[in-house]
């Protein structure tokens, strides 16, 4: 459950009007709510108790200092993919140690760092960056924690961009090859098997798919714990949310739950798999990313103009493909909400930005309320994949972001001053 609702006619995250909050720090504007994160974070976490288990959040997903320190204050770890990630960890007051580090590319410098923070693992993706991890660790005269990511070659069943889990993706080791891998890690002095890992994709809505690669893995995982001790079996992130009709039933049809889905619930997901996994008497890590920060999220903007041509209604907004690249990437589908809700006639509707390209839109010929220029809307569930996958294409200056809690408010980014876009460039002193 998120805490996006409409008390009167107004669209609030949690005790504050998003319309306050446009008055006061502008469009377009990112919109994230406190309690929602730590309930999200909370009901996995209780959800997997009956394990040992550490929930790792995928800062990927929204690595914004206060999203960050939420979480760590909730006591998540975190799956970083980039030094500069443990960064984030480290400045927010989150604990290293409580860190797994995933990613095919892994530079010697960034071993070094997390090896020196003292990070909780590596979860390597070739026989090659075990043999560097072993390297650095040796001229650290350090032992890397060090766990390998296992293809399980299961399809998700979610969008070709964001399915990870099958052979023709480039990630992880093929399951068959698992076996001789650890054999030869073994050997390697200054490494620690001290894990193992999969995740098979994203956005993924039923269990099924989940259950399945867990099932492939159980025997492989028992064998590596009896030969090389390890201590955790990684089951990965992936745990989809809804988008369409997030906003709960009973109000307008426009907003009413369309997909007819179901969710998938964190009791649902561990109903199925802790039967599984509790014989194998390891510990269990998780790294949900959008299960956590994809409902907590939305992102404001404003309606420019309105435009009728021939055949289509354009509500052109001040938010852009450059601030939410999820429609125009994977043509994922957003909920549109008007932050005043008045009684108006449905229109269908092109809602998009600005920038000069035919990509730029946030739905296509949806039924939505009649909007008109002046007024504000919501893009739902922005919290995932959101802001930390903005650029300034175009030369448009990143959104501020807002963290709510209960009737609190604190500007958690600024919002970056166009001159800010091209700090750093400079004009070629032959130029001159
Ligand atoms: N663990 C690994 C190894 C991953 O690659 C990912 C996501 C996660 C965990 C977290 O997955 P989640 O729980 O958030 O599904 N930009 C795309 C999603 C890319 C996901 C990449 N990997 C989107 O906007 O849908």
């Amino acid at each position: 459950m998120h805490q996006f609702h409409y008390a009167g006619n107004k669209l609030h995250c949690e005790g504050v009007s998003l319309e306050s909050l446009v008055k006061k720090f502008g469009t377009p504007l990112y919109v994230y709510s406190q309690n929602t994160l730590a309930d999200h974070y909370q009901k996995l976490d209780r959800a997997m108790k009956p394990v040992d288990h550490m929930v790792c959040f995928a800062m990927k997903a929204n690595s914004n200092l206060s999203v960050v320190r939420t979480l760590a204050n909730c006591g998540s770890g975190f799956d970083i993919v980039s030094v500069g990630e443990l960064m984030r960890v480290i400045k927010a007051g989150g604990d290293p140690k409580k860190c797994v580090f995933a990613g095919a590319a892994k530079t010697e410098a960034e071993i070094e760092f997390a090896l020196k923070q003292g990070v909780y693992c590596f979860n390597a993706e070739s026989e090659p960056e075990l043999v560097r991890i072993n390297k650095v660790a040796a001229r650290l005269k350090k032992i890397a924690p060090v766990a390998v990511r296992v293809n399980p070659n299961v399809a998700a069943k979610t969008h070709s961009k964001i399915t990870t889990g099958t052979y023709e993706d480039k990630f992880g080791i093929a399951f068959e090859s698992i076996e001789g891998v650890y054999a030869r890690a073994s050997k390697l002095k200054n490494l620690r098997l001290r894990g193992v890992q999969m995740h098979i994709g994203s956005q993924i809505t039923e269990t099924t798919p989940f259950e399945k690669a867990v099932q492939k893995m159980l025997p492989l995982v028992a064998k590596l714990k009896a030969r090389h001790h390890i201590e955790f079996f990684s089951i990965g992130g992936g745990l989809g949310i809804v988008y369409k009709g997030a906003l709960e039933s009973g109000s307008p049809s426009w907003w009413k739950t369309t997909a007819g889905k179901t969710i998938l619930t964190p009791q649902k997901y561990a109903d199925r798999l802790l039967p599984l996994l509790k014989p194998l008497g390891l510990k269990i890590l998780m790294e949900p990313g959008r299960f956590i920060t994809g409902n907590a999220g939305v992102l404001v903007t404003h309606v420019e103009y309105v435009k009728r041509t021939g055949r289509k209604n354009f509500v052109i907004v001040d938010a852009a493909m450059n601030d939410l690249i999820r429609p125009a990437f994977y043509e994922a589908y957003h909920q549109i909400l008007p932050l005043n809700k008045k009684v108006r006639p449905t229109m269908s509707s092109d809602v998009v930005g600005g920038v000069c390209e035919s990509g730029d839109y946030f739905c296509k010929d949806r039924p939505l309320p009649k909007f008109a220029a002046g007024e504000h809307l919501a893009l739902m569930s922005a919290g995932a994949y959101g802001f930390v996958m903005a650029s300034t294409y175009n030369t448009r200056p990143l959104t501020a972001e807002i963290l709510v809690n209960g009737k609190q408010v604190a500007v958690v980014r600024e919002r970056q001053k166009v001159q800010e876009t091209w700090a750093g460039e400079t004009v070629a002193p032959w130029l001159k």
